[in-house]
C-alpha cells in the first residue's frame, strides 16, 4: 500500500532524477536526524564520487534545478553542504494523511505485504495444572501483539498454544491426585492447589521408591490411553484451559489452536524412526536415541530415553512436521524466553537435518526476565513470584484508585471498566514498550503514571481527544468542511508528520518482531498531541473554519492512536 510518506519518498526521488544531474540508480534517500530541518535527505557523496564532482557542488546543482511539479508532496528542496534536503509540502501532507485516516478508519496503518505467506506463531504455551508465571506472561503478551501486527500487515497468521500437557511430570500429577484427592476451587487458587500436591508428591517420592514407581506407571497408563488416567488428565487440562481463558479474555488474547504436546503422541514413534533411518540419530547401548554433532558447538541431546519415554524435544520435532504439512507456512515463530534458546537451536538444527523445513524460516523471538519493584528476579523461593491472574488483579485495583482520583463523578461500573482497561493496559505496555530482549521491571508507579512513557498516559491523551469531540458536538460543532490547509501551526504540522508515520512504524515492527516500535509511535503521538493542546485551542479556535480543521485533526489522531494501541492489545477508553 502506498501511504503518504511512501508517495513522498517516490516523488522526491522522481524530482531529483528529473533534474538530469544524477542517474537514477545513484539516488538514495534517507530520513535525516531529528535536528535537520528536512523530511528526507539525499547524501550526494557516492554519486559525486562516481560522477567525479565535489559533493557540495552536485547537491547545489540538484537543488537549483529541481522543479516542483504541482500536486506532489515535494516541498522545499535545498542544498546544505553535500546534502540535498527535501521538505514535505505540509499542507498537502495534512490533506493526504487526514484523508487516509478517514477513509481507512480502523485499517489505517495496515498493509498488504503478507501476500499469502502464512506465519505460524507459537506463543503463551503454559503448562497444565500450573499457574502461568512471569515467562508465560511475556510470551502471551508479546506473542499476541506480533499476531496483531503481522495480521495487520496482511500475513495469514496462525497462532498455536503449545500447551505443556504431556510428559513424565504428568504421571506425578496423576499419582498425586490419586493419593491426595483432586484440588477444588477456581482460578489461580485451583492451579496452586495442583502445584501443591505435585510438590508434595515429588518430595515424598524422593524417600519412597514405591511412589516413584507409581508415578511412572501412571504416566505409562496415560500414554497407553488408560481410561481412568485419561479422565483425570482431561479434567486437569479442562480446568487449566478454563482458568487461563479468563486471563486471555482480559488481555485480549485469542489463540487459534491449542493442540498441546499430547496431540503429537501418535506421531512420535514415526519421528524417531525417521531420524534413525536418515542417520541423523542413533540408538546407544542403553537403548536411548541420541542426536549428536549436528552442528559445531551444538551439544548432544536425546530423542528418546532408554526407558522408551519421549521428551519435550521429540514432541517439538513432531510439531514442526505437523505444522508444515498442515499449514504450509513460510515461517514459524517461537516466542520463548532466552533460557530455551539452546532447545530451539537443537530443534531447528535437527529439523533442517531431517529435511523438514526447506523454504521455511524458523525464528526465535526471545525475551528477557521480569524483575520486581526492587530489581530482584522473581522466584518462588524468594517468595516474590508473580502469577498472571494476581498481577492483573493488582493492576486493576491500583488503576481503580487512579480513576477514583481522576474522575470521581463517573458511575461505578464505568470506573471498573476503565480501571480494567488501564490496569491491564499498563501491564501489557510495560512488557512491550522496549526491546523484548531487555528485562522488565514491575514498577507500579511508573507503569500507572499519567505522565511519561506508560499506557495510562497514552490512553489519557486519547480520551482527551474524545472528550473534545464530545464537547464540540454538545455545542453543535463538527469537523465538517475542516480544511487541512488551515493546519499550519508547528504543533499541528508536528502532529500530521507523526500521524503519517504510523504505517512506517507498523512495517518496521513486523520486520524486526518489535512491537516496541509501535509503542514508541504511540508515545510520540501522545506527546505531539500534548504539544498541540498546549499551543492550540480547538473549541476556542479563532475562526469556525480553523475549529473544524482542528476537530478533524483531533478525530484522526484519536483514530490512529486507537489503532496503534490495538496492535499492542491495549484498549482505549472513551473517558478516563
Ligand atoms: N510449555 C513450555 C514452557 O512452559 C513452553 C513451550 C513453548 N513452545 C514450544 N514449541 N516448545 O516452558
Amino acid at each position: 500500500m502506498e501511504y503518504a510518506l511512501d508517495r513522498f519518498a517516490r516523488e522526491a526521488h522522481e524530482a531529483i532524477a528529473g533534474t538530469g544531474q544524477v542517474p537514477d540508480e545513484l539516488i538514495e534517500l534517507v530520513v535525516p536526524k531529528p535536528n535537520i530541518p528536512a523530511d528526507l535527505a539525499f547524501p550526494a557523496f557516492r554519486a559525486a564520487k562516481e560522477l567525479g564532482v565535489a559533493a557540495p557542488q552536485l547537491a547545489q546543482r540538484i537543488a537549483s534545478s529541481v522543479r516542483r511539479a504541482a500536486g506532489t508532496l515535494v516541498g522545499d528542496v535545498t542544498a546544505i553542504g553535500p546534502f540535498v534536503n527535501v521538505g514535505v509540502d505540509t499542507v498537502l501532507l495534512a490533506d493526504t494523511v487526514l484523508g487516509e485516516i478517514e477513509r481507512l478508519g480502523e485499517r489505517y496503518g495496515s498493509d498488504e505485504q503478507g501476500n499469502g505467506q502464512t506465519t505460524v506463531i507459537d506463543y503463551s504455551s503454559p503448562n497444565v495444572a500450573k499457574r502461568m508465571h512471569a515467562g508465560h506472561i511475556r510470551t502471551t503478551i508479546i506473542g499476541q501483539s506480533l499476531v496483531n501486527i503481522l495480521r495487520f500487515l496482511g500475513y495469514p497468521v496462525i497462532g498455536d498454544n503449545h500447551l505443556g500437557d504431556w510428559g513424565k511430570q504428568f504421571g506425578v500429577i496423576l499419582a498425586a491426585v490419586q493419593r491426595y484427592g483432586e484440588p477444588q476451587g477456581e482460578g489461580e487458587e485451583l492451579l496452586a492447589g495442583f502445584e501443591e500436591i505435585y510438590t508434595r508428591y515429588n518430595s515424598a517420592m524422593k524417600d519412597d521408591p514405591a511412589l516413584d514407581e507409581e508415578a511412572r506407571a501412571w504416566s505409562l497408563r496415560l500414554e497407553q490411553g488408560d481410561p481412568q488416567a485419561r479422565a483425570i488428565w482431561q479434567r486437569a487440562v479442562d480446568l487449566t484451559l478454563r482458568v487461563n481463558q479468563r486471563m486471555y479474555d482480559r488481555l485480549g488474547v485469542a489463540i487459534d489452536h491449542t493442540y498441546g504436546e499430547s496431540f503429537y503422541e501418535p506421531m512420535l514413534a514415526g519421528v524417531i524412526e525417521e531420524a534413525l533411518a536418515k542417520g541423523v540419530a542413533y540408538r546407544d547401548e542403553g537403548g536411548a536415541v541420541v542426536v549428536d554433532e549436528l552442528e559445531p558447538n551444538l551439544p548432544t541431546f536425546l530423542l528418546q530415553r532408554s526407558d522408551g519415554g519421549t521428551l519435550y524435544m521429540t514432541r517439538d520435532v513432531a510439531t514442526i512436521k505437523f505444522r508444515i504439512a498442515t499449514f504450509r507456512p513460510a515461517r514459524i515463530i517461537y516466542v520463548l524466553g532466552i533460557p530455551q534458546e539452546l532447545h530451539l537451536r537443537q530443534l531447528f538444527a535437527l529439523c533442517r537435518a531431517l529435511g523438514y523445513v526447506e523454504g521455511v524460516d524458523l525464528v526465535h523471538v526471545k525475551f528477557g526476565t521480569i524483575f520486581d519493584q526492587d530489581g530482584q528476579p522473581l522466584s518462588t523461593r524468594r517468595g516474590n513470584m508473580v502469577y498472571l491472574e494476581s498481577l492483573l488483579n493488582e493492576a486493576h485495583a491500583r488503576a481503580r484508585a487512579v480513576v477514583e482520583q481522576a474522575s470521581p463523578e463517573l458511575p461505578d461500573d464505568e470506573k471498573d471498566a476503565i480501571a480494567e482497561a488501564v490496569g491491564v493496559g499498563a501491564v501489557i505496555y510495560n512488557d512491550l514498550y522496549q526491546d523484548p530482549r531487555r528485562d522488565i521491571r514491575l514498577d507500579w508507579n511508573r507503569m500507572l503514571a499519567l505522565e511519561g512513557n506508560s499506557a495510562p498516559y497514552i490512553q489519557y491523551m486519547h480520551a482527551r481527544c474524545r472528550s473534545i469531540i464530545r464537547k464540540a458536538a454538545d455545542e453543535g460543532y463538527t469537523a465538517d468542511g475542516g480544511e487541512a490547509s488551515f493546519l499550519t501551526h508547528p504543533s499541528e504540522t508536528a502532529m500530521i508528520r507523526q500521524l503519517a508515520k504510523l504505517p512506517v512504524a507498523v512495517r518496521e515492527a513486523g520486520e524486526r518482531y518489535a512491537p516496541f516500535v509501535v509503542a514508541e509511535w504511540c508515545y510520540d503521538m501522545a506527546r505531539a498531541l500534548s504539544g498541540f493542546y498546549r499551543d492550540c485551542s480547538v473549541l476556542k479556535a479563532e475562526t469556525p473554519a480553523l475549529r473544524a480543521a482542528r476537530l478533524r485533526l483531533v478525530a484522526a489522531t484519536a483514530r490512529a492512536l486507537r489503532n496503534g494501541l490495538a496492535l499492542l492489545g491495549i484498549r482505549a477508553p472513551e473517558r478516563m
